[in-house]
């Protein structure tokens, strides 16, 4: 008989084997990865992650996270159709929901393995969609490109121009910028870039993979994620990094300034970024999650991976 019970961590290894089972090697799992994103993700809410079990042998997952997030759910294709995933969203439903209004997405939680349902995934369309939940029309997108042919274009006159009089400049970012870096994410952009940042920092210590825009050597007012095979922390970007090559690179979020925008500071930071990414000697990269699909087409990276956000209100 099947049943249901608490995720624990010491399953990490059977869960990746089934995980790899369930996505079709799509999106290749290892146990580092699902450590980081769940074990030891702050955010993972245990009355919310379940295990389907049958036999002693794990058939089916769902791992909820606060607030209010299907961080991912997967059961054993020949196991499908039989009402698990039905069950363990039921069970999460519950846990999350106690007597309060609320509304639930899939994907976009902290350490995220998923900006929403992945597009190929026909069947979770259809699973979520029976159970009530909406699925927004924009998409967005992973996007990819390789290395080979790049070389950092000549920034526009105007733009050196502007830049210069602002006195900014762009480099890698240094322990003494770190208090100006985590400013300018708190004043300009989303609690969880904020919490991505600080996160990042206490991991690796050495902050020279977040590139910035600085104005007068000490007032960052752009700032850009960058990921190589040399990153602790596995960004999302290079979450799929088995599919992107044994020399990849990742990129995002990047994020200008209120202030600094529409002076092409954007573009230039992306470009500068991309050159660093180059220089670990990565030689395809990939940016996650973005619906600017023709800003970064600006730089050749053309679409990989796309994903709808489902969200549920009770
Ligand atoms: C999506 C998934 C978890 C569904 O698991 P499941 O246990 O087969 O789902 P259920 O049996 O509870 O399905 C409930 C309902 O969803 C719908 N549904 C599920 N799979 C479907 C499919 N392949 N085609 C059409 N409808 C489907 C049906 O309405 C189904 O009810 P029915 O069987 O009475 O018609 C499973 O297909 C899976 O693991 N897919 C790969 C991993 C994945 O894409 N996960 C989502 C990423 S967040």
């Amino acid at each position: 008989m099947i049943h249901f019970q608490t995720y624990t961590s010491i399953e990490a290894e059977k869960i990746v084997n089934l995980w790899n089972r369930c996505f079709d090697g799509d999106f290749p799992l290892d146990v580092r990865l699902w450590h980081q994103n769940v074990d030891n993700c702050k955010r993972t809410f245990a009355d919310a992650s379940i295990l389907a079990v049958l036999d002693g042998h794990i058939i089916g997952a769902l791992i909820g996270k606060n607030p209010n997030r299907i961080s991912t759910v997967f059961v054993a294709p020949e196991h499908r159709r039989r009402g698990i995933a039905t069950e363990l969203l039921e069970r999460a439903e519950v846990a999350f929901t106690g007597e309060l209004e609320t509304t639930l997405l899939v994907g976009q939680d902290d350490r995220h393995f998923f900006p929403g349902v992945p597009e190929k995934a026909a069947a979770a369309d259809a699973f979520f969609t029976k159970h009530g939940f909406m699925r927004r029309e924009a998409f967005a997108a992973d996007m990819i490109r390789t290395l080979d042919d790049w070389s950092r274009p000549d920034s526009p006159l105007q733009v050196a121009r502007t830049m210069k009089q602002l006195n900014i400049e762009l480099r890698a970012c240094t322990q003494q910028l770190i208090p100006s870096l985590l400013e300018h994410v708190e004043a300009n952009f989303s609690d969880r870039w904020l919490r991505d940042t600080r996160d990042r920092l206490v991991l690796e210590p050495d902050p020279s993979e977040v590139i910035v825009a600085v104005q007068d050597d000490s007032n960052v007012v752009g700032f850009c994620h960058t990921y190589s095979n040399r990153s602790v922390v596995l960004g999302p970007s290079i979450a799929w990094r088995s599919l992107i090559g044994r020399k990849y690179g990742g990129l995002g979020p990047i994020g200008v300034a209120k202030d600094f925008r529409k002076i092409g500071l954007g573009l230039e930071l992306l470009n500068y970024s991309i050159t660093k990414v180059a220089e670990t000697g990565a030689e395809r990269m990939v940016i996650d999650w973005t619906e600017l699909v023709s800003f970064y087409a600006k730089a050749g990276f053309s679409i990989w991976k796309k994903y709808y956000a489902y969200s549920k209100s009770y």
